[in-house]
């Protein structure tokens, strides 16, 4: 992820099956994420501060409701405001980074995000796997997650095998439940 360092996720909501993340996107102050787009439809809803994107005028606040086209390149910027950016996202699939030339310069995708949050759990003392307990799968896509982690070889073979184990006690629940914590430095991403 490349954000500028103001800029933090909180995660609520995983589906390592679907590529698919819902997390609050949070900047303290102005902040940046750089030019990307996606090629699946992403949602966002404002819950405080300013924010937008380079490429266009408009400016959200709190309440906005933003929709981002497929495959349209934006720059999302978190302008300074007497409130904190908090805006609530559904990503679907990755983000594909673009150079300023307009060509791909890499992607980020929920497996990425998983990493991020790892790392993060550990490193602020909460466990590698505090983020499992976000994770939703569906009954249809879980043998094809389990799969592609195995595929993936190495290291995402074991993550396969704890995925498969964890599959037994998480299929038949309701995808949904999520909770309502709030915000605290450690339960959040910082890239
Ligand atoms: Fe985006």
């Amino acid at each position: 992820m490349y954000p500028s360092p103001t800029v933090s996720s909180r995660p609520l909501w995983i589906s390592p099956s679907q590529n698919k993340w819902c997390d609050i996107l949070m900047a303290k102050g102005a902040g940046l994420v750089n030019r990307h787009y996606h090629p699946h439809e992403v949602f966002a809803y404002t819950i405080s501060g300013k924010w937008g994107y380079l490429e266009h005028d408009w400016t959200a606040t709190a309440g906005d409701f933003v929709y981002e086209t497929p495959g349209e390149g934006h720059t999302l910027v978190a302008y300074e405001h007497k409130d904190p950016m908090k805006v609530f996202f559904q990503v679907k699939g990755p983000l594909i980074w673009l150079k300023e030339d307009g060509e791909p310069d890499g992607y980020f995708d929920v497996h990425n995000y998983i990493a991020l949050c790892r790392d993060h759990y550990e490193k602020v003392g909460l466990g590698r796997d505090y983020i499992d307990k976000l994770f939703r799968w569906s009954r249809l896509n879980i043998h094809a997650a389990v799969d592609h982690q195995r595929r993936a070889g190495g290291e995402a073979a074991l993550v396969g095998r704890q995925i498969e184990h964890r599959a037994g006690n998480l299929i038949g629940r309701a995808m949904t439940a999520e909770r309502d914590h709030p915000v605290e430095e450690g339960r959040t991403i910082h890239a």
